[in-house]
């Protein structure tokens, strides 16, 4: 697996590869690997010709007082992972690389990016949106990857690759789980061993919240009976927990077709996301 973390040879490496294998799949990451991301990575293995996975921190989807010096950074272990599965290319480039002096171009997505995440993190999906163009240009992929992990993420990234004429095929891809139903996440190797026991209500609490709308209860009631409950079991803070429609993200008041179920929590320092459908 050949390393790369420059523009230039970036170019030559596509293009050699490109001779030999007829589609290229791409996986962006922060790195941090774990089994969800692999999982990623597999179904990009099994769809193309050939993987690209690149890792790059990028500070300008994090906030200020955000965690981007804490952010998990490990290449050595991340790169093994990736060699041993047959990933083609690791695209790490260096900060200079992607934000050279004078760079000046957001991509700002509205509509899918505004509340749930966009609210509680001003600017984040810009941030992501700007990185991901890039890397779209960048690679040029038939096809990229990303987790329904980060459902409002991957609904921006659908809008920006329409609305730019980025005509590869977006991917997702579900959520990969730990045995007792917490999500996986780089930001888990945060949580003390308490917190992690603790970090469970979430996925219990939406688990019950999508039986209780999906049977009829009234929507309103229920999450506010769901943040209650993730107050009392070791979250400080909601950040929401709301239903939307499954596609547009627009708020739902009535269950009335495809809906999913997000959340936003603070339990210590770390911040934890996750979402479900509700059918
Ligand atoms: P990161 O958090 O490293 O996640 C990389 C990809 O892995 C994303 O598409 C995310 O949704 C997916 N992923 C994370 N945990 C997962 C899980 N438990 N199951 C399935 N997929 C999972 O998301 C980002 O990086 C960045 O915002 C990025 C898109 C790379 C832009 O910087």
């Amino acid at each position: 697996m050949q390393i790369i973390r420059q523009s230039g040879p970036l170019q030559d490496a596509l293009q050699d590869i490109r001779q030999e294998k007829s589609t290229v799949g791409l996986v962006p990451t922060m790195g941090a690997l774990h089994t969800g991301h692999m999982r990623l990575v597999e179904t990009a293995m099994a769809r193309c010709d050939a993987v690209v996975v690149s890792i790059f921190v990028n500070p300008t989807q994090f906030g200020e007082g955000e965690d981007l010096d804490a952010y998990p950074r490990q290449e050595a272990a991340d790169a093994a992972l990736l060699e041993s599965a047959g990933v083609d290319l690791l695209w790490a480039p260096t900060v200079d690389q992607v934000y050279p002096d004078g760079f000046a171009t957001n991509v700002s997505v509205s509509g899918v990016s505004t509340g749930l995440c966009g609210g509680s993190r001003p600017g984040h999906f810009d941030g992501v949106a700007t990185i991901v163009a890039k890397l779209f240009n960048q690679v040029r992929p038939d096809a990229a990857f990303f987790g329904e992990k980060d459902y409002q993420q991957l609904a921006v990234i659908n809008r920006m690759a329409r609305d730019l004429d980025f005509t590869h095929e977006i991917i997702g891809v579900p959520t990969v789980r730990d045995a007792d139903g917490l999500a996986l996440s780089s930001r888990n190797a945060y949580l003390t061993p308490e917190q992690r026991g603790q970090a469970i209500a979430l996925p219990d609490t939406m688990r019950y919240v999508a039986e209780a709308i999906a049977k009829g209860g009234d929507i309103a009631a229920i999450l506010d009976d769901a943040k209650a409950k993730l107050l009392t079991s070791g979250f400080h803070k909601v950040d929401y927990i709301e239903l939307r429609n499954a596609d547009t993200l627009e708020n739902m008041t009535i269950f009335d077709g495809p809906a999913r179920l997000l959340a936003a929590a603070h339990i210590g320092s770390t911040r934890l996301i996750d979402n479900i459908a509700v059918a």
